[in-house]
C-alpha cells in the first residue's frame, strides 16, 4: 500500500500467546451448507474453552448478517466474503485467539487466499465431508428445497460448484463419525499448535 507504513507495537502476538499460555491460529471448517460445520466447530470450541483456551468463532450465516451484509453468493462476492474473514481471522490470531471459522468456502482459490493472509502455519483445514444427498435430506434450514424450486440461485451443490479440498489436515465423514470423535480428531490435529512456539 502506497503511503502506508506498518507500525510496530511492543505488545505483539508472542507476548499475548505467552500471557494466554497457548498459541493462536485458525481452524477453518469447509463443507456444503448443512454438512455440520457449525455443529462441529461449536463442539470443538466448547472443549477448548473448557481447557482454558481463548477462542472466537466466525460463522457464515452470522457474519453475513453484519460485516458482510452487502455480499451476495456470486463467485466474486464469495471471494470477498472469504478474504474479509481471513483478514479478521488474521487480526484475531494476532490478538492471541484460537479462531474457528465455519464457511462453505467452495472455491479452492479462495481457501488458498486465506492461507496467504493468515500464514500457512497458522491455518488448519477441516473438511466436513457430508454428501450432497445427505445435506439435502437433512435440509435443516429448508434452503435446498428452495434452491431446487428455483427460489434461490447459485446455491452450492445445486447450481453452484463445491470444490472439495484435496489435502485437508482433517477430513470428517459425518455419515460414519459421531460429533464426539470428530472433536477428538480435530483436537489431536491442533495439539502442537496450542503449545507456545
Ligand atoms: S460462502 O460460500 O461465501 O463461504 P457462507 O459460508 O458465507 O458461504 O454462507 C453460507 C450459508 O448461507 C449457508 O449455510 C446457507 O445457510 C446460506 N446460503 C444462502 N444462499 C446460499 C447460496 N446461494 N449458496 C450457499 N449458501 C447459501
Amino acid at each position: 500500500m502506497k503511503h502506508i507504513v506498518q507500525q510496530e507495537y511492543s505488545v505483539n502476538k508472542t507476548k499475548r500467546n505467552r500471557r494466554n499460555g497457548h498459541g493462536s491460529f485458525l481452524i477453518w471448517f469447509t463443507g456444503l451448507s448443512g454438512s455440520g460445520k457449525s455443529t462441529i466447530a461449536n463442539a470443538v470450541e466448547a472443549q477448548l474453552v473448557q481447557q482454558g483456551i481463548h477462542t472466537y468463532t466466525l460463522d457464515g450465516d452470522n457474519v453475513r448478517k453484519g460485516l458482510n451484509a452487502n455480499l451476495t453468493f456470486s463467485p466474486e462476492d464469495r471471494a470477498e466474503n472469504i478474504r474479509r474473514i481471513a483478514e479478521v481471522s488474521h487480526l484475531m490470531i494476532d490478538a492471541g485467539l484460537v479462531v474457528l471459522a465455519a464457511f462453505v468456502s467452495p472455491y479452492a482459490k479462495d481457501r488458498e487466499t486465506i492461507q496467504k493472509i493468515v500464514g500457512y502455519t497458522n491455518y488448519v483445514e477441516i473438511f466436513i465431508n457430508t454428501p450432497l444427498e445427505e445435506c439435502e435430506r437433512r435440509d435443516v434450514k429448508g434452503l435446498y428445497a428452495k434452491a431446487r424450486a428455483g427460489e434461490i440461485k447459485n446455491f452450492t451443490g445445486i447450481d453452484a460448484p463445491y470444490e472439495a479440498p484435496v489435502a485437508p489436515h482433517v477430513q470428517i465423514d459425518t455419515m460414519k463419525v459421531p460429533v464426539a470423535s470428530a472433536v477428538k480428531q480435530i483436537l489431536k490435529a491442533i495439539e502442537n499448535k496450542l503449545d507456545i512456539q
